[in-house]
């Protein structure tokens, strides 16, 4: 199976382990690759547990390092199940959460997932199978304003009247459309050099309005400041804007434009000013990592 290149590694288990032997939750283990190295770190009595909503994730942890270790457990869970989860296996409060949002490299080169313009197989796009409605029946139930809208804000689309004709055309074609089919639909809107950007732009925007990927963020962002222990620690990679700017915006609310507006209350106290990016080196071994911003914040002490 191909592998997942973990981003921003070290970056990112330096800011998130504060104890050795405390208790963590990589809530995105995908490939396992952070696991391993935060339990390269962390001591005999340091536990971490991986949770992710693809179950095809947590078979191949459980399959492979970091598994087996006797401080790590995984188990399938969506961000907005964090808290059932955990109290599943008795935990209630943590001293650290990762997020490394959005997809791993093995789900994207899974052509039978249809997450990339270049996959055959039916457009389902769904990270967590148990989810009701594939990209396709998605494309199905929302009218052209909504799909509008999920090309503009989601995607930052060019052209996306167009590409709402484009979609719409391939899907009276099939009964179920797959990748494939989208890809050719939407290709002559977008010729050039410029071909392959767009038609990720598009999967992407699908992507994350099926899985409701900003939703779930909004949740964990919420259920984190009531798992962690006060002075604990929140790490979350986004790869896109409108997630880099949730999170930006949760670690410090930005000031109201009337000055006689109360200043809104943060229950955290941010680690990185600015956003950590992976170096030139970094995005020259692994092309994936260009997007990535690291943010980490401290839950103050009164919040928890
Ligand atoms: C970028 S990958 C993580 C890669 C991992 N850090 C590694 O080193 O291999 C993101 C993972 O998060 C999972 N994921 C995305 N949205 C999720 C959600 N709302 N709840 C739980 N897992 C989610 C995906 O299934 C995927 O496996």
């Amino acid at each position: 199976m191909p592998g997942h290149v973990p981003v921003l590694k070290e970056e990112a288990v330096q800011l998130l382990l504060t104890d050795p032997n405390g208790t963590y939750v990589d809530v995105t283990l995908g490939g396992g690759g952070h696991a391993a190295a935060i339990l390269e770190s962390l001591g005999v009595d340091g536990r971490l547990v991986g949770l992710d909503c693809d179950p095809a994730a947590i078979d191949h942890a459980r399959a492979m390092p970091p598994a087996p270790d006797p401080r790590f457990v995984a188990g399938r869970a969506r961000f907005s199940e964090i808290r059932p989860a955990l109290q599943g296996l008795g935990i209630s409060v943590v001293d650290g959460i990762l997020a490394d949002l959005g997809i791993s490299s093995i789900q994207l080169d899974d052509p039978a997932r249809g997450l990339s313009y270049t996959a055959s197989g039916p457009l389902d796009m769904r990270l967590d199978p148990s989810l009701p409605r594939t990209a396709d029946a998605l494309l199905r139930a929302i009218d052209d304003d909504e799909l509008l809208r999920v090309l503009r804000e989601l995607g930052e689309v060019p052209r996306p009247r167009a590409a709402v004709r484009a979609i719409r055309r391939a899907l009276a074609a099939e009964v179920t459309v797959t990748a494939e089919t989208l890809r050719k639909a939407l290709e002559p809107l977008y010729p050039g050099p410029a071909r392959p950007r767009r038609l990720s732009q598009v999967f992407q925007a699908l992507r994350i309005a099926v899985n409701r990927e900003l939703d779930e963020l909004e949740s964990l962002l919420h259920e984190a400041a009531h798992l962690l222990r006060p002075g604990g620690t929140l790490c979350v990679i986004a790869y896109h804007s409108l997630e880099d700017r949730i999170v930006k915006n949760t670690f410090r609310p930005p000031r109201p434009y009337d000055p006689r507006e109360p200043i809104p209350e943060s229950p955290w106290v941010p680690l990185t000013k600015k956003p950590i990016r992976p170096s030139d080196e970094e995005c020259r071994r692994n092309p994936r990592a260009r997007s990535a911003r690291l943010r980490a914040a401290r839950l103050k002490a009164e919040a928890a």
